[in-house]
């Protein structure tokens, strides 16, 4: 049997605050700059979540695309669009909400969703530029 990787792209809105409560003031902005804002900033944010496996020889399917984004929007959109990350969420309460962060708190939470026979890998755009990937290959 073949392997072939499918995609979802999916997107959600949500702010956040750099900010380790351990350090002064002084020491956050410098490490942080302007994602220290105390009155917090928003990103729109892009996930690609690629799913690995083999076909199913009855549908032609790795997983069915729509399936996957249910299941993508009721676990991760329904969490953290429009949300304020670091107050509305329960993830960030210990962790701060940096791109790398989010990414591994969406992998473990869709981990759980998808069976172990697929492989899972999670990619998160912060901007245009920037982004992340998880787990590393
Ligand atoms: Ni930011």
């Amino acid at each position: 049997m073949s392997k072939v990787s499918v995609f979802r792209r999916e997107h959600f809105n949500a702010a956040h605050r750099l900010f380790n409560p351990g350090w002064s003031d002084e020491k956050n902005f410098e490490i942080f700059g302007k994602c220290a804002n105390p009155h917090y900033h928003g990103h729109n944010y892009e996930l690609e979540i690629k799913v690995t496996g083999e076909t199913d020889p009855e549908t032609g399917y790795v997983m069915d695309l729509k399936k996957l984004s249910d299941l993508v929007k009721e676990n991760v959109l329904n969490e953290f669009d429009h949300k304020n990350l670091n107050l509305d969420t329960k993830y960030f309460t210990n962790i701060n909400p940096t791109a790398e962060n989010i990414v591994i708190v969406i992998y473990e939470i869709l981990r759980k969703k998808i069976d172990v026979s697929f492989d899972l890998g999670i990619r998160l755009y912060e901007t245009d530029r920037n982004f992340v990937e998880y787990p590393v290959k």
